[in-house]
């Protein structure tokens, strides 16, 4: 037997019990004729004593050992004279009898606490001291309640779990697949799913009208904070359920997440906006919410002053920074500096200063009198003291570099507060996306979404206006999830795939078997995906999924603890057929 108890579970009730802990020397420190050592386990930490005068060989033995050092310790627990009420067994400590080295350990690269001495890439080297840390484990530990929520919910809910195969082909789900060769089949690949999205439809066909899984997915795309080439989605389908059911059933299973987890009630259903509507009041289709500060067009009352910057642009517009007319030239020189940069990309930013005395100060005086700038602070509804921050362009760049610029500013106003949570659904997004440069159609979300019944017609007039039955989940600014009512008719399907530029061979090359099922008496269907660990992330309050995910990748796609992706050995290459441009 290695242990009695866990280092997380003594306290007063236990005085005067003989027990036994194991775990890692998490610190230790010498008071005159004492050691104290910090042990810790998954659990929590417990104190040990050795004391020099009672037990000289024993202490001095403690005193050699090292942090992460592996120890098994004997003896009785007694009240602490110097309480800890900050930590769970602060009022007890373990009066150690007998010691045992389980396993020494060589120095860490890293110190293992809360605040680390170790930067991101040197943890994720040694990703398995960096799990020690209680940060990581609390973040490891808010995931899996929040997996074991959603099952709770799901299978209350009559879904039934069922696993999708990894080796596949393509899913377009718009980014690059990863690629498998097949050993057995010379020349051909397998590619990894994008998501399990065409197995989930034929899992309606086969009539299992409601499923979910908690399902590895694979994108070969540019990563950041919030993308991994490898994540986990929360992947759901109904059968003979349409938008409604979709948005109710998982609207309950958000609310669930949060009262489970964070203990947060929301009564009302969640807010709902249209894609057009978030892009006009917020320039983004995942809208922070918590603060206000939205988006105000001021197209039409720029034009015939001469000010060529407002005259070119197809949309004028700005937010009000309540109360900071008083910024100074600095400030505001930051911000522009900070809409000029190449991801934001605007050209500068004009401001109006409606001081608290009610002048008006503005960075366009030249060409704006006062009347003209009136009629903008009327427009924002702005009040003595506000500042008004503009830009110019064409409509969506300049909305979304707004939507930047809105964030920025709510950041330095420190709106946000933390822990407040703003969840809403962005419905009716567009069916489809034109490419300038390739000149074709894209399908926003993927080519199995259905458009809304009464934009159909579009599809043949004017497609790039036709509106889908697709939904995003977007919590705090983050897209959460997103999901559509399915095409279920075939006739439906192959036209969605000829706007797509698909010829009918290349569609029946890669989706024949779809087609081929929706013969067979395919439901209707619609469904939803949650990306888990942006889930995870924002429930814990990390800034990268990175941090809520065990062994994560990075930026450049490696996992630098076990060094890959890596080169193969030429045999491997030679019996897979594969040759090394
Ligand atoms: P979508 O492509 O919107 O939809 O993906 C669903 C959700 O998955 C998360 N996500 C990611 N998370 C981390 N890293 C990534 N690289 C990454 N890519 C996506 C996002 C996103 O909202 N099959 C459809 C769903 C459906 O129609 O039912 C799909 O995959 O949170």
């Amino acid at each position: 037997m290695y242990r009695t108890h866990t280092c997380g579970e003594l306290n007063p009730t236990h005085i005067d019990a003989e027990v036994q802990l194991s775990g890692w020397v998490q610190r230790s420190r010498d008071h005159g004729g004492m050691t104290f050592i910090d042990l810790r386990d998954r659990y929590g930490i417990t104190q040990l004593v050795f004391d020099l005068e009672t037990n000289a060989g024993l202490c001095k033995k403690a005193r050699e050992l090292g942090r992460e050092f592996v120890v098994q310790v004997t003896g009785k627990v007694r009240e602490r004279s110097n309480k800890n009420p900050g930590m769970a067994t602060g009022d007890i400590e373990i009066e150690a009898r007998e010691l045992k080295v389980l396993n020494p350990s060589a120095l860490p690269p890293f110190t293992i606490e809360d605040e680390t001495d170790g930067g991101e890439e040197l943890r994720m080297k040694y990703r398995y001291l960096d799990l020690r840390r209680n940060r990581m484990k609390k973040n490891l530990e808010l995931r899996h309640r929040m997996a074991a929520g959603i099952r709770k919910y799901m299978i209350n809910q009559d879904f039934i779990e069922i696993e999708t195969p990894v080796m596949i082909k393509s899913t377009p789900e718009g980014a690059r697949d990863f690629v498998v060769p097949s050993r057995m089949n010379p020349g051909e690949f397998y590619a990894l799913p994008q998501s399990p999205q065409i197995f989930k439809q034929l899992l309606m066909v086969a009539g299992y009208d409601k499923y979910f899984q908690i399902v590895k997915c694979f994108r070969d795309e540019d990563l950041r904070a919030d993308r991994q080439p490898e994540f986990t989605q929360v992947d759901c389908e109904m059968a003979f359920a349409g938008q409604e059911d979709v948005l109710n059933t998982f609207e309950g299973l958000a609310k669930h997440l949060f009262q489970e987890v964070k203990n947060i009630t929301f009564n009302g259903p969640f807010p709902r906006l249209t894609f057009s509507n978030a892009m006009d009041r917020y320039g983004t289709d995942k809208p922070d919410i918590r603060f206000g500060m939205e988006l105000v067009e001021i197209s039409g009352y720029v034009g015939g002053y001469n000010f060529p910057v407002f005259e070119d642009a197809v949309y004028t517009g700005g937010i009000c920074a309540e109360k900071c007319a008083s910024w100074s030239r600095k400030q505001i020189d930051q911000l522009t500096e900070f809409v000029k940069r190449p991801q934001i990309g605007a050209k500068g930013l004009v401001w109006v200063k409606y001081n608290e005395d009610g002048t008006i100060k503005s960075s366009v005086d030249k060409f704006y009198d006062e009347n003209a700038l009136k009629k903008w602070i009327d427009l924002f509804m702005a009040r003595p003291g506000d500042l008004l921050l503009i830009l110019a362009g064409d409509r969506v760049p300049t909305q979304e570099a707004l939507s930047e610029l809105r964030l920025e500013v709510g950041r330095q106003l420190h709106l946000v507060k933390e822990d407040d949570y703003a969840p809403l659904w962005v419905i009716d997004f567009p069916l489809f996306e034109w490419d300038e440069e390739t000149n074709r159609l894209y399908a926003k979300h993927h080519p199995f979404t259905s458009p809304r019944v009464e934009d159909i017609s579009l599809l043949d007039t004017d497609p790039v206006s036709a509106r889908a039955n697709a939904y995003d989940l977007v919590i705090n600014g983050v897209e959460i999830g997103g999901g559509s009512v399915r095409i279920h008719d075939k006739d439906l399907q192959k036209k969605m795939f000829e706007k797509l530029g698909f010829t009918d061979e290349q569609a029946r090359k890669q989706f024949g078997f779809l087609m081929e099922a929706f013969r067979y008496g395919a439901p209707p269907h619609a469904g939803v995906a949650f990306g888990f660990d942006r889930w995870v992330a924002v429930f814990s309050g990390c800034s990268t999924i990175r941090d809520v995910i065990a062994f994560p990748k990075n930026n450049s796609g490696r996992d630098l603890m076990i060094d890959s992706p890596s080169a193969i050995d030429p045999a491997q290459l030679k019996e897979l057929g594969l040759t090394l441009a």
